[in-house]
């Protein structure tokens, strides 16, 4: 195994990053597939919608880029929980997350850690998922450094695409710096048919991202705050509801890439 990591960011908080992540972690492993989701979200939402609490949690993704390199393949068996009935691997965040900026400011290569981190597990899984958090910064640059993929969860709502922008100046930077351009597929979430306004959207987005956009359309479906509330994926709750097809869907065509 050689895993495909899959960062899963937009700087827009709210738009369906944390339900991408754990509901195609959930969708990928139902086929079979090996699956690591890593929160580097300070507000651990991903960590506590699989029930670890980021009070009760001893190690978490803090300890990745803090730890010395030597102690790594240790700190991977730490690291790496599930809970009973879990369909996929975690490694949870914490509050501490939210210091590192200023923790590693004199760092060098600190946009590099994750990616280097990665090869020690990268071999026993085939996905790796991670979720960012709402805001540009070291996080986000080495979820987007170490990642195969970038999924960019946009909301079919006419305020998300405005803060579009600021991603994509993101991602001309790093790509002047990087050996090669990342390769992003923008995801349409929360979308409502009956809704004109969504649909105008999803009509633009499709006309001016073309090929760079999932043909899966994640609709609108309350069955994912339920879902969030039992910490369970949407498939343990209802594997037909419509957010649960669309995520089906959406790691078909994840598999078809590679
Ligand atoms: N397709 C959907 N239909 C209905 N509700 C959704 C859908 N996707 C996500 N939600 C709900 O919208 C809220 C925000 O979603 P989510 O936490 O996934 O966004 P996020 O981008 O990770 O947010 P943040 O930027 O704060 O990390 C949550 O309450 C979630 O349950
Ligand atoms: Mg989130």
């Amino acid at each position: 195994m050689n895993a495909k990591v899959l960062a899963i960011a937009n700087q827009k908080g709210g738009v369906g990053k944390t339900t991408t992540t754990v509901t195609l972690g959930a969708a990928l492993a139902r086929r079979n597939k090996k699956v690591l989701v890593i929160d580097l979200d300070p507000h651990a939402c991903a960590s506590v919608h699989m029930r670890f609490f980021p009070d009760l949690v001893k190690r978490s993704t803090y300890d990745l880029f803090t730890a010395p390199k030597k102690v790594w393949p240790v700190l991977w068996e730490q690291l790496i929980v599930r809970n009973e009935g879990q369909e996929f691997d975690t490694v949870p965040a914490s509050i501490r997350l939210s210091e590192l900026e200023v923790d590693l400011k004199e760092k060098q290569g600190k946009g590099n850690l994750l990616k280097s981190a990665l090869e020690e597990v990268r071999d026993k899984y085939d996905y790796i998922l991670l979720d960012c958090p709402p805001q540009l910064g070291m996080l986000q640059v080495n979820a987007i450094v170490a990642c195969d993929l970038l999924i960019i969860p946009i909301q079919t709502d006419f305020l998300a695409l405005h803060g579009l922008k600021l991603l994509f100046d993101t991602l001309r930077t790093l790509n002047k710096v990087l050996p090669k351009p990342v390769t992003y597929r923008a995801l349409a979430t929360m979308y409502d048919k009956r809704a004109g306004a969504c649909r105008r959207v999803l009509d633009l987005l499709g006309r001016k991202m073309g090929d760079l956009m999932f043909s899966s359309v994640i609709g609108l479906d309350t069955r994912f705050k339920d879902a969030s509330a039992l910490g369970k994926s949407v498939y343990e709750i209802d594997a037909s509801c419509r957010g649960a097809r669309g995520y089906e869907l959406l790691a078909k065509e994840v598999e078809a890439l590679w």
